[in-house]
């Protein structure tokens, strides 16, 4: 993000950086063996109520599952890939917005390791039947992960196209069953400065902790995703472990990382960006090429990776290429009005 004044998919992962990946798949496997030893559901692949040995033996030679995880993770796409082809681990993890790690796009991956991420547990408050402090594992323990090919579209006019694994929002928050009168979701990053280095600037970036949020009926769209793992592991801390938010058709400030706080509301709430750009930065954020942000255009954005010489510009599609899926969301309102 820049500041003012503060002064459809062919590939999978594992074809572009086999070796890397199906490491990083098997190391993801052994991370999630918290999950299953606290009772939980299936996450991916091998894991069970029984366990997370997967079961697909792993061949010596080519040190890779001799067969099963990619197979169930493309199993579990569904409809969800992306036409376009992935971009490369290395750029989804090294370039990031995660100001409470730094403001630079390669601050997060080398600061954001002092993020503990497990214990992790989220207070879910308001207008709900089930309010509580909940550890993630609970959480997640009813559910089956899926992985899910999305664009993602910066308002800076950058984007990626990612394999996220993870959840939809919509399955997380009917468990806690909201009342009637629940009318937005708001979502709280985590406030730690001793964890966060972002967050002990003296002359913060923003004012934290990072706080965002949908209106209910965006919340339960069946796109919006709760993210746990990308590219088959466990999230990397810079982005956003060890749960955290993804919405496709708004630009990727709504995708709120490392959640702490889910909170079901009346009245709409106030929200980092916009509270701290409001001419900038509005509430819905729903990526439109028809609305310049005040300071550049919107028609286009650079699909990473790119040069300077060679920045991959591409022309950038209403509601971020999900119309089909979400016009109806906005259907009679003026969206030059509510950006
Ligand atoms: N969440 C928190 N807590 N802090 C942030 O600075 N940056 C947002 C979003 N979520 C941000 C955040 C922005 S501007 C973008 S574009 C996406 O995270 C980037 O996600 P990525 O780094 O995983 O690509």
């Amino acid at each position: 993000m820049l500041l003012i004044n503060k002064k459809k998919s062919s590939a999978l992962g594992s074809e572009i950086t086999p070796k890397k990946v199906y490491q990083e798949r098997r190391r993801f496997i052994k991370q999630s063996a918290w999950l299953a030893a606290a009772g939980a559901g299936l996450v991916l692949s091998g894991c069970s109520q029984e366990g997370c040995a997967v079961s697909e033996p792993i061949d010596k030679k080519t040190d890779r599952p001799k067969q099963g995880v990619k197979e169930q993770l493309q199993a579990k796409k569904g409809k969800y890939g992306a036409a376009e082809s992935l971009t490369p681990y290395e750029d989804v993890t090294t370039y990031n917005n995660f100001y409470e790690f730094g403001t630079g796009k390669g601050d997060p991956a080398r600061n954001a390791h002092t993020l503990i991420t497990d214990p992790w547990s989220v207070v879910i408050e308001g207008e709900v039947a089930k309010p509580g402090r909940y550890n993630l594992e609970d959480i997640l323990k009813p559910h089956t992960m899926e992985e899910r090919i999305y664009r993602l579209r910066c308002v800076e006019a950058w984007s990626m196209v990612i394999p996220w694994i993870g959840i939809p929002l919509a399955d997380i928050l009917k468990q806690f069953e909201p009342t009637s009168r629940a009318r937005y979701v708001e979502f709280t990053t985590l406030y730690d400065p001793e964890q966060m280095s972002g967050q002990r600037a003296r002359f913060g970036a923003l004012d934290w902790p990072y706080v965002e949020a949908l209106r209910i009926d965006e919340a339960m769209n069946p796109l919006t995703l709760m993210a746990t793992g990308l590219y088959g592991e466990v999230l990397p801390n810079q982005n956003g472990a060890p749960f955290r938010l993804v919405v496709p058709w708004k630009y990727g400030f709504k995708s709120i990382k490392s959640i702490v706080k889910i909170r079901l509301t009346e009245q709409k709430p106030a929200t980092t960006w916009e509270s701290s750009a409001p001419q900038e930065y509005g509430f819905y954020a729903n990526v439109n090429p028809e609305v310049d942000h005040p300071r550049w255009s919107q028609k286009n954005e650079r699909r990473l990776p790119g040069t300077l010489l060679s920045p991959n510009r591409i022309e950038t599609h209403m509601f971020n290429g999900y119309e089909e899926e979400v016009a109806h969301l906005y259907k009679g309102m003026d969206l030059s009005k509510y950006y």
